[in-house]
């Protein structure tokens, strides 16, 4: 998506936990001769997220748009009635005052650039529920409303939200969640096929287009929308309701 968005020309700021992999992210753009930089950043501390938003907009003068997209699944797999205080924090923390952090401390910034475009990365799990991953679902379906408040709340400075909810792309995240289910890798990787319309799980290239879109002028009249990437009510993981 960064990848994506830089060839595009944007200014990219990458911000993670991870230190080398967002620097390996920029090493790339640098590469092809675009323009990024690395900060280290823990989304669920505020004062970590006020300090690195003011040195990017120091370093790149403005922050038109910010794809909220740091976000963790709860594993392994827990009812609700075994879930911890600690794990339901955790969970909560990263994906739900995580966006809430990022998206106060860019909008002065965005007020000042004349406008702006919020994009949040939340999940299927965010438009239906499913007899599972309970914090996970909650904060996904937190940040949807937050979204269209938002989007609500900034339109008139021309600020727009939107969120998308992929189904199971192949990241690390999905892996780790379907083997953490106890499935094989090889079996996990058929759930995904078959509960997907399409047969096969997303890329995360299928969700960088729609985020490119998001971010571009080409959206300029949309906010408060949601993205979404079908999902097919699958008996084999247990019903879905939307
Ligand atoms: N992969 C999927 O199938 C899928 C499906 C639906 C939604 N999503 C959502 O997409 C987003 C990206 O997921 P992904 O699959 O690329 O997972 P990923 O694990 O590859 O990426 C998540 C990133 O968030 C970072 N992160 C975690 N905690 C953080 C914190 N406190 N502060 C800053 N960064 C932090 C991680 O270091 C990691 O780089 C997540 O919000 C996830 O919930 C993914």
């Amino acid at each position: 998506m960064l990848l994506l968005l830089a060839k595009e020309g944007a200014k990219v700021a990458v911000t993670d936990i991870r230190d080398k992999d967002g620097q390996k992210v920029i090493d790339e753009i640098k590469a092809w001769g675009g323009v990024g930089g690395f900060w280290h950043l823990k989304v669920s501390n505020e004062k970590e997220v006020e300090k690195v938003f003011s040195e990017v907009e120091k370093e790149f003068r403005r922050i038109d748009v910010v794809v909220n997209t740091a976000g963790i699944a709860d594993q392994p797999n827990t009812p609700t009635h075994e879930l911890t205080e600690e794990r339901w924090d955790k969970v909560m923390a990263v994906n739900v005052k995580g966006v809430f952090f990022c998206t106060k401390h860019v909008i002065p910034c965005m007020k000042k650039g004349g406008g702006g475009s919020i994009i949040n990365i939340l999940s299927i799990s965010g438009i239906i529920s499913g007899p599972g991953i309970p914090a996970y679902h909650a904060s996904k379906g937190a940040v949807r409303l937050m979204s269209k408040t938002d989007a609500l709340l900034y339109a008139g400075e021309n600020i727009r939200v939107n969120s998308v909810h992929p189904g199971f792309m192949w990241t690390a995240l999905v892996r780790d969640y379907l083997t953490t289910s106890g499935l094989t890798l090889e079996q996990g990787r058929n759930v995904p096929n078959e509960a997907h319309p399409l047969g096969h799980p997303g890329e995360p290239e299928d969700i960088a287009y729609g985020v490119f879109y998001l971010a571009s002028e080409e959206s300029k009249f949309i906010t408060g929308e949601r993205a979404g990437y079908r999902w097919r009510v699958y008996s084999k993981i247990g019903s879905a309701i939307e």
